[in-house]
């Protein structure tokens, strides 16, 4: 007899620890001791799937810089070496970079500042669409634009990187849902609802500062009002990505409510380590974590650190934190690269993802499958259900009447409504 429970013992252990889902990497194959070693099987990770980066500001650096004209700019040069790059501690980004750094899909920030808000926001905002598709364009050998899930994974397959545009924040609508499905038909497949200023639906994140609601007399925290919910469903009717890195916690909530699609924080980080308010509270993780979604780490050593040094060592902290609490299915790579001025120590640039993976495969908690998850299959996983729930809303959209159809651009209707409120 207890022979018996002796042998059931030594079974269920031999199945908790070796079970196929994640026998880590460095027990399964110990003989990754040496840094190159651990680079080759990280290599052949990315290889096999696309390290998919959530945000990168280099369309708003060719605005500054060289006023849109590429002509004057040669992404396949080393920019570390060519005026006024080099000067400058806001580039992080080439051609030769982001190859060395394997990277798989670029998720291209398609930003203009909040100064543009009820202004010439939108126009500005076709701008920046346009220099990344004419970047893609003329840099055909080596980026791919993309805009669907599929053409990320076969654009990868080929050996290009996949190029896609976001847009960072709802002023870039100028409160208009056809203006949304405009950019959308342009090649935009997430949308961050607000940058760091407030539109009239949606609170951003500076909201949450310490003394801001009472600061700003008359100003009452909303979170989401009734024509935010109606640009997220519009999203989730075109297949576009709810992006809520910048949004107040109030909208964060709002957001998930209404989504039926997961959501993505495209560069954000963990609350509980650096109480940034453009970090993810642990509420919003675990409710993140039931929504299917993902947060995308940003690489920023303010929201890394809270101060402006930090290590390869504090971004993998954060990393495992969402993991503790979301799960790692819901941990991704959002470093804002050429968007931010100080960077960690080991990832200074596009070139040094890598270096965090190799870091990461010698913890016994990551197996291969995790990392692959971390590096893009995470994004992929929702960018596909994004996509899924579309093609719902397009068989539910068959389903009606042709006098329903007919009513279908009620949110052009309701935009006198909107008009009245901003008012
Ligand atoms: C861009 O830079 C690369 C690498 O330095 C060089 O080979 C190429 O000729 C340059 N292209 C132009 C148009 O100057
Ligand atoms: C973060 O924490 C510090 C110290 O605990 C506090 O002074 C600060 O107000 C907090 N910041 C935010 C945005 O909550
Ligand atoms: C969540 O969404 C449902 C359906 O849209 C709505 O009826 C409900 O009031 C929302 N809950 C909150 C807390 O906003
Ligand atoms: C920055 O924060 C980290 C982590 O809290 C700490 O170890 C480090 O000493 C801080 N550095 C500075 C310059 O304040």
């Amino acid at each position: 007899m207890r022979h018996w429970c002796f042998v059931c013992c030594v079974l269920l252990l031999a199945a908790i620890v070796g079970v196929g889902v994640g026998v880590p990497l460095a027990i399964m194959e110990d003989f990754i001791a040496s840094p190159q070693e651990r680079l080759t099987a990280v290599q052949k990770i990315l290889r096999e799937v696309p390290l998919v980066d959530g945000h990168n500001d280099l369309p708003w650096n060719i605005r500054k810089f060289v006023h849109n004209q590429i002509q004057d700019f040669n992404f396949s040069s080393d920019l570390r070496k060519v005026e006024p790059w080099s000067r400058s501690t806001w580039s992080h980004t080439d051609l030769l970079r982001l190859q060395e750094g394997m990277v798989g899909c670029q998720l291209w920030s398609a930003y203009v500042p909040c100064g543009a808000q009820h202004l010439d926001a939108v126009q500005l905002t076709l701008e920046q669409i346009d220099v990344i598709r004419r970047l893609s364009e003329k840099y055909s050998h080596a980026l791919e634009f993309v805009t669907s899930s599929q053409e990320i994974v076969s654009a990868h397959r080929r050996g290009k990187i996949a190029s896609m545009v976001g847009i960072e924040g709802g002023h870039s609508l100028g409160n208009s849902i056809a203006v949304l499905r405009m950019f959308y038909s342009l090649g935009a497949r997430y949308l961050t609802l607000t940058h760091t200023c407030n539109t009239p639906w949606a609170d951003c994140s500076s909201m949450d500062e310490p003394g801001q609601k009472t600061k700003i007399s008359g100003l009452k925290e909303f979170g989401l009002r009734d024509f935010g919910k109606k640009v997220i469903k519009e999203m989730n009717r075109l297949g576009m990505v709810v992006d809520l890195s910048h949004v107040s916690v109030q909208t964060m909530k709002d957001a998930l409510n209404e989504s039926r699609a997961p959501v993505i924080f495209s560069h954000s980080s963990a609350h509980s380590i650096c109480n940034s308010t453009r970090n993810v509270p642990d509420d919003i993780l675990r409710l993140l974590s039931i929504n299917g979604g993902l947060v995308m780490v940003n690489f920023y050593n303010y929201f890394i650190t809270c101060n402006e040094s930090a290590s390869i060592g504090d971004v993998i902290d954060h990393i495992n934190h969402i993991r503790s609490v979301a799960g790692v299915d819901h941990v991704g790579i959002g470093a804002g690269f050429d968007g931010i001025n100080f960077t960690p120590r080991g990832l200074e640039d596009v070139s040094k993802y890598p270096n965090l993976f190799s870091k990461l495969i010698e913890d016994p908690r990551w197996s291969t499958e995790d990392l692959k998850k971390l590096a893009g299959k995470n994004f992929l996983r929702v960018f596909r259900r994004v996509e899924e729930v579309s093609w719902n809303f397009i068989s539910l959209f068959l389903s009606l009447s042709p006098t329903l159809l007919s009513s279908f651009d009620f949110f052009s209707q309701k935009r006198m409504h909107v008009k009245i409120y901003i008012n």
